[in-house]
């Protein structure tokens, strides 16, 4: 095969297959417990309901679901978005909305639409892999914000600073990236307080805030907080906000089936944006999806996932206080929703090696490292309690406090 990589754009060279991606494949193995996808568990997807959905769209409307359709997407599943949204108390028309191939083109279209190399965006340390993945792949970086003590949100003081040297240095930021609600990959779940406090940073610097909530229906403890493209709505509406949503963990990821919420004319932008990317999202999905929506049975799947992560969250939670060694330099987050908790072992342990030794005793999680683009930590870790079951994540804990014991030991030792 000739070697192209002399011909290969900048951004091309800038695309870095992940690491933690390709570490991925090596805890698929059947005997390895994984805490380490991002997977729904399999037994919430209404597998005959959307049979049946399937069997609808194939028996009335074949050969529109087979055609090309509009890049805004299908209106019968605009119509329906509008109807999920506005019953979260989202007031949305649909020139305000685009349907896109699940958030991860979100992420890419809107890094398109903004970033010229060397750009900068603002996103919290640490945060989602596949966003620094698209930020990356348009030749920009991250300004990394950490968050508060009470990881309710970035610490706004640094925020503040770190976006006062960046302009003095004379970078430019295009964006804030967040995702206030259970966020991956630590759970994190910003307050009311911070939500606003952000969008008033965003008012007063001008920044589009990109408000990525693939987790926001996930919440199974406490009240929901409304996100900050409602808080802008019900405010200022100064439309500072673009909100990404998806099916993937309400439904489906399968359908690889999203959607962008923000101003119209922002919106009209994205359209184009996504043009040049595929013309426009797959149809039959579209009304398919459409037409599960309009059996009104979402809501209940959405409910019985919630309940579901429940109980496996506080397994998870519960099975760690049981063995995990008991040291107040190991820690993990308890959220209130979502899919993952995250935990900081003693600074002495780096999880990449961690890692390695986890899988020698057939449990894999991911390591923090992965989700930072620079001066990552190396003493934490991602844990997924969505997928595996119940008697999984008690034996998979046991294991992993195994592997941390055997950690904390060699390094007394030495
Ligand atoms: C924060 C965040 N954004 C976006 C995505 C991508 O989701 P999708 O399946 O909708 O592309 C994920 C997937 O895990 C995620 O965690």
């Amino acid at each position: 095969m000739p070697d192209f990589s002399a011909l290969f754009s900048k951004n091309a060279t800038n695309m870095k297959a992940s690491t933690i991606r390709e570490l991925l494949k090596l805890t698929q193995k059947p005997d390895i417990i994984s805490f380490a996808g991002g997977l729904p568990a399999p037994d919430v997807f209404p597998v005959e309901d959307l049979r049946t959905a399937a069997n609808i769209v194939f028996d009335t409307q074949a050969t529109k679901a087979l055609q090309y359709g509009t890049t805004e997407g299908d209106d019968g599943l605009r119509e329906e978005l509008v109807k999920f949204e506005m019953k979260q108390g989202v007031t949305l028309k649909k020139e305000n909305l685009l349907v896109v191939s699940a958030s991860q083109q979100a992420l890419d279209i809107v890094a398109k639409l903004f970033l010229d190399p060397g750009d900068y965006v603002i996103a919290g340390r640490p945060t989602y892999l596949g966003a620094l993945q698209a930020i990356q792949s348009y030749s920009a970086r991250v300004l990394g914000i950490p968050f508060t003590d009470a990881q309710d949100g970035f610490d706004m003081d640094a925020l503040e600073r770190k976006y006062a040297e960046a302009l003095a240095a004379g970078k430019k930021v295009k964006y804030i990236y967040v995702i206030p609600d259970f966020q991956n990959p630590a759970g994190f779940c910003w307050s009311l307080a911070k939500r606003k406090a952000l969008l008033d940073f965003a008012y007063k610097t001008g920044l589009p805030i990109v408000e990525d909530s693939p987790y926001r229906e996930i919440r199974f403890i406490g009240e929901s907080i409304p996100s900050i493209y409602e808080i802008d709505q019900r405010g200022a509406a100064r439309a500072n906000v673009i909100n990404l949503k998806t099916f993937s963990k309400i439904l489906a990821p399968g359908t690889r089936m999203g959607w962008i919420m923000g101003d119209a004319a922002l919106v009209a932008k994205c359209v184009v944006a996504k043009q040049a990317m595929d013309l426009c999202t797959n149809v039959f999905t579209q009304m398919w999806l459409a037409e599960y929506m309009r059996t009104g049975k979402l809501d209940s799947v959405i409910e019985s996932t919630r309940a579901k992560y429940r109980l496996k969250r506080n397994l998870m939670v519960e099975s760690l206080g049981k063995y995990m060694p008991k040291r107040a330099d190991i820690r993990w987050t308890e959220p209130e929703g979502g899919l993952f908790l995250w935990i900081t072992l003693p600074a002495f342990i780096d999880t990449d090696k961690l890692l390695l030794a986890a899988i020698e005793k057939k449990v894999a999680f991911v390591a923090g490292s992965g989700f930072y683009i620079d001066e990552p930590e190396h003493n934490a870790m991602r844990m997924n309690f969505s997928y595996s079951s119940h008697d999984q994540i008690e034996e998979g804990v046991r294991r992993l406090a195994l592997v941390v014991e055997e950690a904390i030991a060699a390094h007394d030792k030495a």
